[in-house]
């Protein structure tokens, strides 16, 4: 048995030994849309750094719980707080977590992420299903020996993003009359946010939002067989001509201000997959 698997074993014993559930959805919470978990019943949680090989987040407004929660009975895993590449992790440090849910019974992941956009039809505050992504400038989670218990040597991206997954959030969205639109995430380390150059790159290059997280996780999701949906909030507009100046603070609030509509949305898709 390779290393990894060893590990990944030892991890999921313990948290079994603590939480005996079967839950086939994850949910993972970016940026300041940690409130996610108010209208969850909270069956268990565990502290990632007790946690055997789990890595520890640092980022302010991650808080860190491995959380076992039911939405009307539906049992769901939530990863509140995520690891970033930037934060100095190893990319298979960043998605470990993913394996962990996948050996959880894990099927569909939900991703979200607080994103800056260079689509001008977009705006702060906007929900954007993401369709596809460009990962390129982040590095690829799979290199190194493949784990051949999980996944293949050279894993298909053609629908990285579940099509049926997007259809139902759509029609949740629609329920509800909550604006979503859909677009390409480009995933970059950060933690600088982009120069004007990088903004234009982006959107050269077919991205309409850009963040620092996702991309290496569904890589990881993807390759082990999960479905992968994602969301981002928009919280800052990349490609403003006039003086653009971005802030982490400003990315939290604006997170803070989508986070009821995607509550919503996320909750109830979560809850039509489980
Ligand atoms: N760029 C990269 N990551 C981000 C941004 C951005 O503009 N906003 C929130 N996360």
């Amino acid at each position: 048995m390779s290393d990894v698997m060893k590990k990944l074993n030892e991890t999921v014993s313990f948290i079994n030994a603590q939480i005996n559930a079967k839950a086939t959805v994850g949910v993972i919470l970016g940026s300041g849309l940690g409130n996610f978990i108010d209208e969850v019943v909270i069956e268990k949680e565990i502290n990632y750094k007790d946690i055997p090989h789990f890595p520890v987040s640092t980022v302010k407004g991650h808080s860190g719980k491995l959380i076992l929660g039911s939405i009307n009975g539906k049992k769901i895993w939530i990863m509140s707080g995520r690891f970033h590449f930037y934060e100095g992790y190893t990319p298979q440090q960043v998605t470990y977590p993913i394996r962990v849910l996948k050996l959880l019974g894990v099927e569909k992941l939900l991703l979200s992420n607080a994103a800056g956009s260079v689509n001008p039809n977009y705006e702060v505050g906007d929900l954007i299903i993401i369709k596809d992504h460009v990962s390129f400038f982040s590095a690829n989670p799979l290199i190194g020996p493949n784990v051949e218990e999980l996944g293949p040597r050279f894993p298909d991206m053609s629908e990285a993003y579940s099509k049926d997954i997007i259809k139902l959030a759509k029609s949740i969205a629609e329920k509800h009359q909550i604006k979503v639109q859909e677009g390409v995430y480009v995933a970059v380390t950060g933690p600088t946010f982009e120069t004007r150059a990088e903004y234009q790159l982006i959107k050269v290059i077919g991205g309409d939002v850009v963040g620092m997280s996702t991309a290496q996780e569904n890589i990881i999701a993807v390759h082990c067989g999960i479905k992968v949906f994602a969301m981002s909030v928009v919280t800052d507009i990349g490609i403003r001509e006039d003086d653009n100046v971005i802030t982490h603070e400003e990315v939290l609030i604006a997170a803070k201000g989508a986070e009821p509509k995607f509550s919503l949305l996320f909750r109830e898709l979560a809850e039509a997959l489980s």
